[in-house]
């Protein structure tokens, strides 16, 4: 991945146990691609030093404004010229005072000053003294400054005390800054998707279900959501984090999840049906455990609706967009189902290697022909599919 190819970064480090996380986030970055220029306040470099941000950047890391290494000796100006951004990660209590008042009397917080690039910064303190009205009076000024403020999270804290104060992991931080730089194409529209496989019981504990892993759709809710859209993902069975930010409902069945969509279809601007709705369910639903016998089984199974049909036969449907996975004939079966579906798009892909994993290789199909797309990560094709989403909305067909 490298999602933050050419995006060159400031990873500001200030007083905190957190601290130790920040070289988590140092290494994230690195790996996606980024840039990074570490910045250590003197009571960060107390908590982890800068030959570990050195170790882990491949640059030096600073600590000091006074440091001859700089060129012209102007590091409060050199380091942040040309930046993407300034992260600083973990905020202390003290620096968000510090920022809120604009005081520059150390390198970190005069490079913060003296920027011209946005400023994210990570708080984590104990609790009191993030719920201090001090430290909250800070944070809406920062907010109102145009600051960005992820987190904290709650939780248990260093101190032995639970709640708000601790810092977001790292690879959330690492997913909210990748998020910041992507462009806001769906900003104000309201995106509905479904994902993961459906389960249809046939008694307490055994039940029909596939192998999608949901991991496709979940990539669209998080690629839509960066996008700037406000997301609703509907999901089927299955093990994976919710996106920041996103609100998941889960269901189990088919019937379920029509439910849902159905629920929240009159609130959505663009509906994207990712997932592998089972296409039968049990004729029956045993109330017990179905005992062994030695006879042969039968089952009967029932067709399920079609969740997608139905929301786009709407009088006044969402934007639909469809999925289709094909073993063979990709073109005619996906733009089949696109015209039998009136789908103004459909997202193709060819099962060569059974569902899941974390790549993907598709085709984008409307009514100008074939777009493909990949092979790549699969936030990547999410990406590129809410992209082609928003050039056909703007009428540019993509
Ligand atoms: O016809 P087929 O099942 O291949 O169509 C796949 C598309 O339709 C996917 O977008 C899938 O999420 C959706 N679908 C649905 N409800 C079903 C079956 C499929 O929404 N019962």
């Amino acid at each position: 991945m490298a999602e933050l190819k050419g995006k060159r970064l400031v990873l500001g480090v200030t007083g905190g146990v957190a601290a130790y996380k920040a070289a988590e986030l140092a290494r994230l970055f690195v790996k996606d691609g980024a840039e990074v220029h570490a910045v250590l306040t003197q009571s960060g470099a107390r908590f982890v030093t800068p030959a570990t941000f050195q170790a882990l950047t491949g640059r030096p890391a600073w600590t000091d404004m006074w440091d001859a290494r700089m060129p012209d000796n102007m590091a409060h100006i050199d380091l942040s010229r040309g930046a993407d951004a300034i992260v600083v990660a973990p905020a202390s209590a003290d620096f968000l005072a510090k920022l809120a008042h604009g005081l520059a009397d150390d390198l970190l917080s005069t490079l913060c000053l003296a920027r011209d690039c946005p400023l994210i910064v990570a708080p984590a303190m104990n609790r009191q003294m993030w719920e201090n009205p001090a430290t909250q009076r800070n944070k809406s000024q920062l907010a109102q400054d145009g600051v960005i403020v992820l987190g904290p999270a709650c939780g248990e804290q260093a101190c032995g005390e639970t709640g708000l104060g601790r810092m977001l992991e790292a690879a959330e931080l690492h997913d909210a800054v990748v998020g910041f730089f992507q462009p806001k194409v769906l900003a104000g529209r309201r995106v509905l998707l479904t994902a993961g496989p459906t389960f249809e019981a046939l008694d307490p504990v055994r039940g029909l279900t596939n192998l999608s892993s949901g991991r496709m759709g979940f990539a669209l809710a998080r690629a839509a959501r960066d996008a700037g859209a406000s997301v609703t993902l509907v999901s089927g069975p299955v093990a994976l984090p919710t996106p920041a930010g996103v609100v998941r409902v889960d269901v189990q069945s088919a019937g379920e999840m029509r439910e849902a969509v159905q629920r929240h279809v009159r609130e959505t601007d663009i509906f994207i049906s990712v997932a592998a709705v089972a296409d039968y369910r049990p004729e029956q639903t045993a109330a017990q455990k179905i005992k062994k016998a030695a006879q042969p089984l039968t089952l009967t199974l029932q067709p399920n609706p079609d969740i997608l049909a139905e929301i786009a036969a709407l009088p006044q449907p969402p934007f639909c967009v469809g999925f289709a996975a094909e073993s063979e004939n990709l073109d005619e079966y996906a733009q089949g189902k696109r015209l039998a579906k009136k789908l103004p798009l459909v997202v193709g892909n060819l099962l060569r290697h059974g569902l899941g994993g974390d790549g993907n290789t598709v085709v984008m199909f409307d009514d100008r022909g074939r777009h493909p797309l990949g092979p790549a990560p699969k936030i990547e094709i999410a990406r590129g599919i809410v992209a082609h989403i928003d050039q056909m909305l703007a009428g540019n067909g993509g």
